[in-house]
């Protein structure tokens, strides 16, 4: 096999009503996040944005693994043993899938189905919705190999838990599973593993009926307004909201006149119709 196609084979797509089914590739290593699995997954990022038959994006593993964290062998030592450049280029494609993900033009949701340790927590972090088995293992594994949590990681434990659990779960090393993740706020919810992907396509569905437009101004708003002032994220929403105008100026129109005039649906209930949309 070539470099290219055995690099290709890292990342497996499905794509199924409307939902993209990305999942990293490498189960007999656990899905562990090699240089070419990186490099792979930001070209299946960029094939899928702005495919016109995805409006979400699912992030899962093949096998028993979410992902391994990063490839101890592949990303760490081969790669310090070819200097300081191509340890940052390493952490480029790593860093830059992850980030990519992060401000994604479509929806995404992490499923977690197994195993998903420390540098796996940076593209966990980037989807906007989790969702894990509830029997799957969660761990920042670094200080048990003699690191810290880099790459993101203890930026992300920072972000989503108190901190005496950060705390906690960074230093010491001792895993938790799906249940206590989604106590934690980890991940949203805990599925028992055979109802796991029916749970995450009713989701998917859910976000599909929403309006696309309005959904990408809300999620960048929700990470963005984090490190704001008050004032300033007031100010800021006002302003995203109106640029979201510029590209699609009609839907929330729709959006009153189907609540108000036409009495079709309550906006505290459910979505309005978009396909009623410019009718
Ligand atoms: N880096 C490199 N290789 C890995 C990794 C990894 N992170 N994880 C698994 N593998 C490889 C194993 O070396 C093994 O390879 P081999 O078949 O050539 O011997 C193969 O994947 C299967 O792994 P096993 O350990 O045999 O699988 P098992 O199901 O028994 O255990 C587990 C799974 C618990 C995930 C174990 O593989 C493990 O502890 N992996 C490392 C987890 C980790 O600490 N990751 C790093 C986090 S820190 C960071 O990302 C910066």
């Amino acid at each position: 096999m070539s470099n290219v196609a055995a690099e290709q084979n890292t990342v497996a797509v499905h794509i199924e009503n409307n939902v993209a089914w990305v999942k990293l590739n490498r189960p007999e290593k656990r899905n562990c996040m090699s240089p070419s699995l990186n490099r792979q997954m930001m070209r299946v990022l960029d094939e899928l944005e702005f495919n016109a038959d995805v409006g979400v994006l699912v992030l899962t593993g093949e096998g028993t693994a979410f992902s391994a964290g990063m490839d101890l062998k592949e990303y760490f030592r081969e790669t310090e043993a070819q200097g300081l450049g191509a340890t940052r280029q390493a952490q480029r494609e790593a860093y830059g899938w992850w980030r990519r993900l992060r401000w994604y033009q479509k929806p995404t949701i992490a499923m977690v189905n197994g195993w998903c340790f420390g540098g796996a927590y940076g593209p966990l972090f980037a989807c906007d919705l989790a969702f894990a088995a509830e029997d799957a293992t969660f761990g920042l594994s670094e200080i048990n190999w003699g690191i810290l949590p880099g790459g993101g990681a203890s930026k992300v434990v920072a972000d989503l838990l108190p901190m005496r659990k950060a705390m906690y779960h960074a230093m010491l090393g001792e895993n938790i599973d799906g249940v206590t993740a989604a106590e934690w706020g980890l991940v949203n919810e805990a599925i028992p593993s055979a109802q796991l992907k029916t749970r995450v396509a009713e989701v998917c569905q859910v976000l599909l009926d929403k309006n696309p437009v309005a959904l990408k101004a809300t999620k960048d708003a929700i990470r963005r307004v984090k490190e704001m002032t008050y004032d300033n994220a007031e100010d800021y929403l006002v302003r995203a909201q109106e640029a979201a105008n510029s590209y699609d100026n009609d839907g929330r129109k729709e959006g009153i006149k189907q609540f108000i005039d036409d009495k079709t649906y309550k906006p505290g209930l459910g979505a309005y119709d978009k396909s009623r949309q410019g009718n």
